[in-house]
């Protein structure tokens, strides 16, 4: 059952005199309870698309209907309310207040509601359950790894239990392996939780992780993928030889370390440390190279 549907919609920014248009007659339909990604190069509209989704932003026209009720035509002064109950967003760069506690930072979305401060409290705790923090609850950010932060965030995120969230590049700053724990309870959330998932990413090995992968390209989308399509197409393609790129790079730095002990720049020892980290590196990527079939 269609639960978001955007119809041709379109958003222009100007600057000046200066028109740009972000969104060009995009339209999707998600179902209720879907997860998708969305993939697409940098400046095709993938941020301006979520932040219209989760009223942060209006369109310039089209119709955005989410559980049938039109955000075009909601007032204002009702999109605040939008915001607070309907969607929950994350962003890339952890959202987080520095000098709040992950269980404060939990808890600030429900103090704009008129929850007693007891019922907030055990609510944020539960929540920081699910992302597994519970023995985190009075750790700051600072205090707390990227992927911890982006767990407080997902946690933070589902405080008013919105029944639809919004992800522009959650594991954007994370190495693969956090990126792999932080898609996991996004899909965990997804299913058992049954919230509709809309995730902007870059990374095609996240992409894949959900069922549906729509393709954004100068504000259109252009194309629906399914994770094995999307292995014999061009994002898979794109991994490969971004990890073959980092080998070369690699390579160079090995080619330069010869000629400094050649020059007698280096002492022995450190050259031995230093090339055994560059070819365990070089080997651990041309595995992961093998294991996507390059
Ligand atoms: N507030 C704004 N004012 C003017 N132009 C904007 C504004 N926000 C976005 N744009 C422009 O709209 C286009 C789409 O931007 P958007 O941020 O949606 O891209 P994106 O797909 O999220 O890119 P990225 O992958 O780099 O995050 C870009 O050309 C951008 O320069
Ligand atoms: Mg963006």
């Amino acid at each position: 059952m269609t639960f978001i549907s955007c119809t041709d919609v379109v958003k222009v920014y100007r600057i000046g005199n200066v028109e740009i248009q972000a969104l060009r007659g995009l339209s999707l339909d998600v179902d209720r309870g879907e997860m998708i990604s969305i993939m697409g190069p940098s400046g095709s509209g993938k941020t301006t698309l979520l932040n219209i989704l989760g009223g942060l932003d209006r369109a310039n026209a089209g119709t955005i209907m989410v559980d049938d009720v039109s955000l075009g035509f909601t007032p204002v002064s009702e999109l605040v309310n939008y915001r607070r109950r309907v969607v929950g967003h994350i962003f890339q760069n952890l959202n987080l207040i520095p000098t709040l506690t992950a269980l404060e930072n939990v808890e600030l979305p429900m103090i704009f509601n008129e929850e007693n401060r007891g019922a907030r409290t055990e609510r944020a705790k539960e929540l920081l359950g699910i992302v597994d923090l519970s023995n985190r609850l009075q750790h700051k950010p600072d205090e707390l790894s990227g992927g911890q932060q982006q767990r407080v965030a997902i946690a933070a995120a589902l405080a008013n239990d919105p029944p639809i969230l919004l992800a522009d590049e959650p594991t954007g700053e994370l190495d693969s392996e956090t990126s792999r724990i932080i898609m996991d309870y996004l899909l965990r959330i997804n299913r058992e939780y049954n919230k509709t998932i809309i995730m902007v990413t870059h990374n095609p090995i996240v992409a894949a992780a959900t069922r549906r992968i729509l393709r954004i390209e100068d504000g259109t989308i252009i194309g629906t993928y399914t994770p094995a399509q999307m292995g014999a197409n061009a994002g898979q393609v794109n991994y490969v030889d971004q990890l073959r790129e980092r080998i070369s790079k690699l390579n160079r730095e090995l080619a330069t370390l010869d000629k400094r002990i050649q020059k007698g720049q280096i002492n022995g020892d450190e050259y031995v440390k230093e090339r055994l980290r560059l070819t365990a590196s070089i080997k651990g990527l041309e595995d992961e190279i093998h294991r996507h079939g390059g």
